[in-house]
């Protein structure tokens, strides 16, 4: 049977290339994930982590071996990873973004000490994409996903694709394609569970006889089985509303002098639902739905790509809850298992595609973007919330024998799902099923071909941070609202990812020159700027209701001074807007301007006749109703004096398994909790922790027993607000976090480290 086990602790790392015989204490104890520096959040040289570093990990085997193989799967290293095991390379691996895996059966020790050594190059080398051009994003070092230990028999089951019917009727036949690794002889029986995910008894799918397998089967060999499942079983679609999971448990036998012999289990999870590309949008088990959306970068402040799986998923949370988003673009490569497991359970729809950037390499370059092709798909192809693979290099010129190779291929392992490309020019070859396309003009291109997506649109058009004026703030929010009114209101569209959910890390050949493209409609931490709201206030209200107004309510932050006209972004049917305790007067969505929104934002005018420049200067208060009753409110104060400093960990507990984290957040705010934009006050942290068994955490080594702080410390606050992380440590207890800032009341929150 196979025994796979969580490698992610134990590590020892050192950032240089140490050799085999360098003694333990060159290195630093570490967990993975892991990043091969922890950076400020802005103003580095990115020239840091791009060196070769050295990981070593001591261990013997969980359980004994009894004639199974044992393999190192790597979830993902930045960037080039050559693998020793007791001196012995077993493999490397070029590319940082997709899982590979080495047979290290020959090489350890059964009943001993093993020790396995990696050397990672985290340079950006020419001849590994997305790198041999400048690329607008960070690629931080690091094995910066999960390492596995699996341990199989010499048959197992090396993959299940279970290819989604189109429909679920009483007599559907789901087809699951099972790839063993090599050749059997021999009988050969496969079961398959099925098991929904919120507790509904395990049910056997399969009729024992008709999976049962006598002949010899070649290596790799699909071995397609059909099952007849479907209404009568009680199945139910996935949506983005009813992201319904299934799991289906698949069990190899083999016949061994006789006898039948369980070799293998391998669950996986997926969901039932149709997705079309139309000319006229995309359809959602028969159902049109306006895509709407956001790009996302893996990075995160201070810790790079080496977020830990609770982060990972926050990240699909925000886009879908706070921003209120269908569909997100795993710009611009293949990114967290973790990320991806949890837009299959909030029903967050995903655009994957393959690493690159602008650049197209030589035959070898390419030879292993057509892995990354392969590795994305077969990693990934359960997964219902994907529904497109983009296989060119997002914005390349055309390359048509490349490119019929990437779609090619795409389409043979997985012919169930449509494939894209992301360009920059309309008259491109479309080879692809759907034409992405990233619309920088400002508004909506007639389109040349469909079906037609809007992968990109604003971005480093209208760079805008958190700390910026009044007026550019507006700008940003109001470009966003409007490409997204235009899309809705062209039927060839179906739909518009914009650029992007957050800023993030990138090349001095980009951004504003601290080594930041503020292109988010949220910050860096993942706080949110106006912009945010546009795409928040277009959920329906049951869902949330939302309401802001973009605006920082003084008389003199715009030019010429003035508040005349407020946007408000909110989903309400119509505001109240009062000045101090008078009425200005009931407003109702813009629907003249954002014909085609779902939710247009308000656009609030009069205000000069009631605010003339050295009047006195009240509060705005904002009432927004549905049914004619009160459902929210927002009120902005007129003294604009930081009244509060507010800090909030997301998560109450952490596992102290070493790499659980949670993110803190502070903002200065007013008395009604705005964020002050101006308020760049500095903040210090202090963290004190008590072990709940103290005798136990003295015993474990250093330092990965406490947990730690990571961010800058103190912390200036841009725009008002920002954050730093939580690291558990393995010890268990209680953190307490207290956070300071000039005359304000200290701020504290505990989190329970179990
Ligand atoms: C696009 C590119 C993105 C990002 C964006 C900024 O051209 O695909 O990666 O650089 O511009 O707006």
């Amino acid at each position: 049977m196979r025994t796979e086990t969580n490698f992610n602790d134990g590590w020892l790392f050192a950032p240089e290339r140490l050799p085999f015989d360098a003694p333990d204490s060159a290195f630093d104890p570490v967990t993975l994930p892991h990043t091969n520096k922890i950076f400020p959040h802005h103003n580095f040289d990115n020239m840091e982590y791009q060196f070769i570093s050295t990981y070593r990990k001591r261990f013997t085997l969980p359980e004994p071996r009894n004639g199974r193989r044992v393999f190192l799967d790597f979830g993902g290293a930045m960037l080039v990873t050559t693998v020793y095991v007791n001196g012995k390379q077993v493999g490397v691996n070029a590319g940082g973004y997709t899982p590979f895996s080495f047979d290290v059966t020959d090489v350890i020790v059964e009943n001993g000490d093993n020790v396995v050594t990696v050397h990672l190059d985290s340079t950006e080398r020419p001849d590994v994409p997305p790198f041999g051009y400048v690329v607008d994003y960070l690629t931080f070092g690091g094995i910066y996903r999960d390492v596995t230990l699996r341990m199989v028999e010499p048959v197992y089951i090396k993959d299940i694709f279970i290819r989604n019917p189109q429909t679920i009727t009483s007599s559907s036949e789901v087809r699951i394609d099972l790839f063993l690794n090599k050749e059997i002889t021999g009988g050969l029986e496969i079961h398959i569970w099925e098991t929904q995910q919120h507790g509904r008894p395990t049910n056997r799918i399969s009729d024992e006889n008709s999976l049962h397998y006598a002949s010899t089967h070649s290596p790799n060999e699909n071995l397609p089985t059909y099952t007849e499942w479907g209404a009568k079983d009680g199945l139910q679609m996935w949506s983005t509303v009813n992201p319904v999971l299934y799991n289906l448990t698949a069990r190899l036998y083999q016949f061994r002098n006789g006898e039948r012999v369980e070799i293998d289990e391998l669950t996986v999870r997926f969901g039932f639902r149709h997705i079309e590309f139309k000319d006229d949008g995309f359809y959602l088990n028969g159902e049109r739905i306006q895509l709407r959306g956001l790009n996302r970068h893996q990075t995160y402040p201070y810790i790079g790509a080496a977020a830990p799986p609770r982060l990972q998923a926050q990240d699909a949370d925000i886009i879908k809850y706070e921003l209120g988003c269908n569909i997100v673009r795993t710009s611009h490569y293949p990114q967290s298992p973790h990320f991806l497991r949890r837009c299959d359970e909030i029903g967050l729809l995903v655009f994957e595609e393959i690493p690159g950037w602008q650049h197209i390499g030589d035959e070898d370059w390419q030879a292993i973007s057509l892995r990354d092709v392969q590795s994305m798909i077969e990693r990934d192809r359960n997964h219902p919330s994907i529904i497109m693979w983009g296989v060119r290099i997002n914005e390349s010129w055309d390359n048509d024998d490349f490119y019929r190779k990437t779609n090619a291929l795409a389409h043979e392992l997985d012919p169930t799902r449509p494939t894209t490309g992301v360009r920059f020019f309309q008259d491109s070859s479309f080879l692809e099923d759907v034409f992405g396309f990233n619309d920088f003009s400002n508004g909506v291109e007639e389109p040349l071909h469909t079906p037609h997506l809007i992968t990109e649109y604003n971005g480093h058009m209208f760079p805008t941070k958190t700390f910026d004026g009044e007026e550019r703030k507006m700008e940003h929010a109001r470009r966003h609202a409007h490409v997204q009114n235009l899309a809705y209101g062209n039927p060839k569209v179906s739909g518009a990812i914009g650029w992007c959910a957050f800023d993030y890390n990138t090349h001095k050949e980009f951004g504003s020159g601290d080594r930041i493209c503020y292109h988010g409609v949220m910050d860096i931490f993942r706080l949110p700027k106006w912009a945010a709201y546009v795409y928040a206030s277009q959920q329906d209200p049951g869902q949330r209701v939302v309401l802001q107004a973009a605006t920082h309510w003084t008389m003199g932050d715009r030019a010429e001074g003035g508040n005349d006209p407020i946007h408000v972004y909110s989903n309400v049917e119509e505001i109240d807007v009062y000045f101090g305790d008078e009425h200005l007067g009931r407003f109702l969505p813009d629907k003249e301007t954002y014909p085609h929104l779902p939710h247009p934002p308000f656009t609030v005018t009069g205000l000069q006749m009631m605010m003339m420049w050295g009047q006195a200067f009240g509060a705005l208060r904002i009432v927004g109703k549905i049914n004619g009753e009160q459902v929210a409110e927002q009120q902005i104060s007129s003294d604009g004096v930081p009244e509060q400093l507010i800090m909030k960990a997301d998560f109450p507990e952490l596992k102290a398994d070493g790499a659980d984290m949670t993110r803190i957040t502070v903002r200065i705010t007013d008395e009604f909790g705005n964020t002050l934009p101006y308020a760049q006050n500095a903040v210090m942290f202090e963290m004190k922790f008590e072990p709940s068994d103290a005798g136990a955490r003295d015993a474990m080594p250093l330092p990965l027993r406490d947990p730690q702080l990571i961010g800058e410390n103190p912390l200036v606050l841009p725009g008002g607000q920002g954050g730093v992380y939580l690291r558990a440590g393995h010890a268990p207890g209680t953190v307490t976090i207290t956070a300071k800032s000039g005359r304000f009341e200290p701020q504290t929150v505990t989190i329970t480290l179990v």
